[in-house]
């Protein structure tokens, strides 16, 4: 932390991250960062400044970069939120931890989320789509479609996937969303709380399993890997808490931003409807347009040069996928929701070795929860003004707290 200590601040770093008002635009300090070239400075909340990357060019040379580092260990990590400090003392299987170790994890992970298991999944996840609008529809002709839709969707496909017990879904649902959605200090305590309650059920679910596998990824793991002595109970029970809190809050919140998205464009939305072959590359482009994921932070190991800046050694670098998402050299009309644009080369499951494991999951669900609601509701609405929806705070996540909901 020494030499952290002693850097200046530099007063024009403006605060970050920076509150949406909007649930899918950009913070309005967005402009100002952008302006400042592909590389600007901000200032976090415990006063040490960092590089945020603007520029598409730059994130997708950067990403990559194994001079850059993810591991929360190392004291120059630029820590986003003050309930961070609380977690630095292990990292993060898969997503906090720096190769060799990290594709390790990744490739005893990465079977599981091919596309055709997660294409064999698709009747499943219809299934549960469809039952969970039966459900809205008969309590009546409004919902909350957070609770009732977005989060249970997600949360009990990976339970399906990862071979799970479904009835315990409840029990992860609500435990992934303090690990991955609050931000406050106080709520540290509360986030740590539930990612050890689900790595101690995890931890024995495996030991359960050891006896007597079934036919889930996580029965794959345990036969084909901790049998066979490649990871320890230990270590598998981390990455399973991870691939679980990760598929649940990712794409509950894609659902309800994604849905008030296309509420808002009604003339996208018309289209969409009008051919369903249009949504695979709609999800693409809601991914860009809405970049949720929106800050992945890095230290710098050595110093590096890129958009004629040098970041050096122990520098924070947080690259900003919204604003990479958005940059005009990449995306023609980049602030336009264009669900016919060509969006596939957005980086909103980050780029290089860290990409997202389970996009072919989150399109999967994505393509199908906006399919199953907009067909099987046509009248679907907002129940409140769009501008009473709330935001999540800036954090790791960008989401809606809540989406009435009316048909
Ligand atoms: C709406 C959907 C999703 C979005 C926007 C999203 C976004 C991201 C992003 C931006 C990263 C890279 C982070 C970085 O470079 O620091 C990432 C990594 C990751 N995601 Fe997702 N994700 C989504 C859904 C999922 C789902 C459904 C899973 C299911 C297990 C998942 C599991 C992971 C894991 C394990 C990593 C770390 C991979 C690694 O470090 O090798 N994500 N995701």
């Amino acid at each position: 932390m020494a030499e952290a200590d002693t850097r200046q601040i530099e007063p024009e770093a403006p605060a970050y991250p920076m509150q949406r008002t909007c649930p899918y635009q950009p913070p309005e300090g967005y402009e100002q960062l952008r302006e400042q070239g592909p590389l600007a400075r901000v200032t976090l909340f415990d006063g040490r400044t960092a590089w945020v990357v603007a520029g598409n060019t730059e994130g997708r040379a950067l990403l990559p970069d194994p001079r850059l580092s993810v591991d929360v260990r190392n004291p120059d990590f630029p820590l986003m939120a003050p309930r961070i400090e609380a977690q630095r003392q292990r990292a993060t299987p898969l997503i906090g931890v720096d190769d060799p170790e990290h594709a390790r994890q990744r490739r005893m992970s990465i079977p599981g989320f091919g596309i055709r298991r997660i294409n064999a999944l698709r009747p499943e996840i219809e299934k549960i789509a469809d039952t969970l609008i039966d459900n809205m529809m008969a309590k009546g002709s409004s919902a909350n479609l957070v609770t009732d839709f977005a989060l249970p969707l997600p949360s009990k496909a990976i339970c399906l996937l990862l071979g799970i017990p479904y009835e315990d879904h409840d029990y992860f649902a609500e435990r992934s969303r303090h690990v991955l959605s609050s931000s406050g200090d106080e709520q540290a305590a509360q986030a740590q709380q539930a990612f050890g309650d689900i790595l101690k059920y995890l931890y024995d679910l495996i030991g359960e399993r050891e006896a007597d596998p079934r036919d889930g990824l996580l029965d794959e793991l345990i036969t084909q890997r901790l049998l066979e002595g490649a990871v320890d109970r230990n270590e598998l029970a981390m990455i399973a808490t991870v691939l679980l809190v990760s598929g649940h809050e990712t794409t509950a919140n894609m659902i309800g931003i994604s849905v008030l998205t296309l509420l808002e464009h009604p003339e996208q939305l018309a289209a969409l409807r009008a051919d369903p072959e249009l949504m695979p590359g709609a999800v693409d482009e809601l991914f860009r347009f809405t970049s949720i994921g929106d800050t992945l932070p890095r230290v710098a190991t050595e110093d590096i040069e890129v958009g004629g800046q040098l970041i050096k050694a122990g520098d924070g670098v947080i690259v900003s996928n919204m604003l990479m998402n958005r940059d005009p050299s990449a995306f023609e009309n980049a602030d336009q929701l264009d669900i016919r644009r060509a969006a596939g080369r957005h980086v909103a499951f980050g780029f290089g070795i860290h990409q997202c494991i389970g996009q072919n999951l989150a399109r999967a669900e994505m393509e199908i929860a906006l399919n199953r609601l907009f067909s099987r509701l046509p009248n679907l609405r907002l129940a409140i003004p769009a501008s009473e929806v709330q935001v999540k705070p800036a954090f790791v996540l960008q989401g809606v707290e809540d989406l009435p909901v009316t048909w």
